[in-house]
């Protein structure tokens, strides 16, 4: 049995990473403030698809995980799983880039708390958003290759990531690097690309276009934000557990892994998608005034398929389990 530390752990990957650490017998020290602007949902209120409050070694502490840090140096945590940020979806993201630059601070914290309290291995998430954005556009994009952020050499990033969330992943990329060099503390770090799920909160695309395309069912048009060609690499949050659990153990010294299917899908096609599972087909419109981020984000596979692990849930299946979640839920609110 592992003693783990998991931060945010009230979140979107938290609410899936969770029962597969208890599954596994581990003790879970579970630290989330159920902070505004995120996914969080509090254990309290039971979660929609697992009940942690059934298991007795899941310990929840509702604070900031930066008072946590403060208090509690023990020195005997296998894994800390820092996933503690501000994210929110691109309109936080956009409209919010001072709030999101609060992740610098979290994650400091955290750094200097696992130099003192050193967990045996730190997982740490960054994000797809720290890859230079001009990889990123209608006229040159690339499926994003982990080399492409390197912290050696004289030019170590090749371009601006995607506003202040960008710039705090790859602060705390970084720091992971100097924690590993200086400190002897292991770590490996994952960026994550469109990270999707049923129970993933409504002001991220996902849900947002699912729940759009069943409220609408049988419209002659159905409406994305932005214009609606944006491409994203969705990958189910159970694949994106599953990639982490099966490859942690094989880097130490901070080094990155995509969590990604290096498959591109446009909004477009999401709501496409999202609509022939309700039994319609509309004519999907984007909507011009609404953010849409950079144009085509994908990421390379090779590393992950060299540590043996490549996602596996079609995005079809993926988007059948949440029309049908949320299409439940919405029949028992009304009932
Ligand atoms: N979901 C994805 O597709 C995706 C993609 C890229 C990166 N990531 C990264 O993975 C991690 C988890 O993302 P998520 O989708 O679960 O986000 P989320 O918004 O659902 O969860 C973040 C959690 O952190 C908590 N939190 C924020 N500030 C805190 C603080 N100071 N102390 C304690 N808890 C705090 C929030 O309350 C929330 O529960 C984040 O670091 C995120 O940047 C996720």
């Amino acid at each position: 049995m592992a003693k783990v530390l998991v931060t945010g752990a009230a979140g979107f990957v938290g609410r899936h990473l969770i029962p597969r650490l208890l599954e596994r017998g581990d003790e879970v020290h579970a630290v989330d403030n159920v902070a505004p602007l995120t996914g969080a949902i509090d254990p309290d209120e039971g979660w929609p698809l697992f009940e942690p409050r059934d298991h007795s070694e899941f310990h929840f502490s509702r604070r900031d995980c930066r008072s946590f840090f403060e208090e509690r140096k023990d020195r005997d945590f296998d894994y800390a799983f820092h996933l503690a940020a501000i994210v929110g979806g691109r309109a936080v993201i956009e409209a919010n880039p001072l709030a999101v630059a609060e992740d610098l601070g979290i994650d400091a914290a955290y750094w200097k708390w696992a130099a003192e309290a050193r967990p045996a291995k730190t997982v740490c998430f960054s994000s797809s958003a720290a890859y230079p954005i001009g990889l990123q556009r209608p006229e040159h994009y690339v499926l994003l290759e982990e080399h492409l952020i390197s912290f050696s050499g004289e030019a170590p990033v090749l371009g601006m990531p995607d506003l202040s969330y960008g710039w705090a992943k790859l602060t705390h990329e970084y720091l992971g690097r100097l924690a590993y060099e200086r400190h002897g503390l292991a770590s490996v770090t994952y960026r994550p690309f469109s990270g999707y799920g049923e129970d993933q909160d409504l002001t991220y695309p996902f849900p947002s276009i699912c729940r759009r395309a069943i409220e609408q069912q049988g419209a002659a048009e159905l409406v994305v934000w932005g214009s609606g060609d944006q491409m994203r690499d969705f990958i189910h949050v159970d694949d994106c557990v599953e990639g982490v659990l099966s490859t942690m153990d094989s880097i130490d010294d901070g080094d990155a892994l995509n969590l990604s299917t290096g498959i591109y899908t446009s909004m477009k096609q999401l709501a496409a998608a999202a609509a022939a599972v309700c039994g319609y087909q509309p004519e999907v419109r984007g909507m011009s005034d609404r953010p849409e981020g950079v144009f085509a984000r994908g990421g390379d596979t090779t590393k992950q398929a060299e540590l043996g692990f490549v996602a596996s849930t079609p995005l079809a299946d993926g988007v059948r389990r949440a029309v049908e979640h949320l299409d439940s839920t919405r029949s028992a609110a009304r009932s």
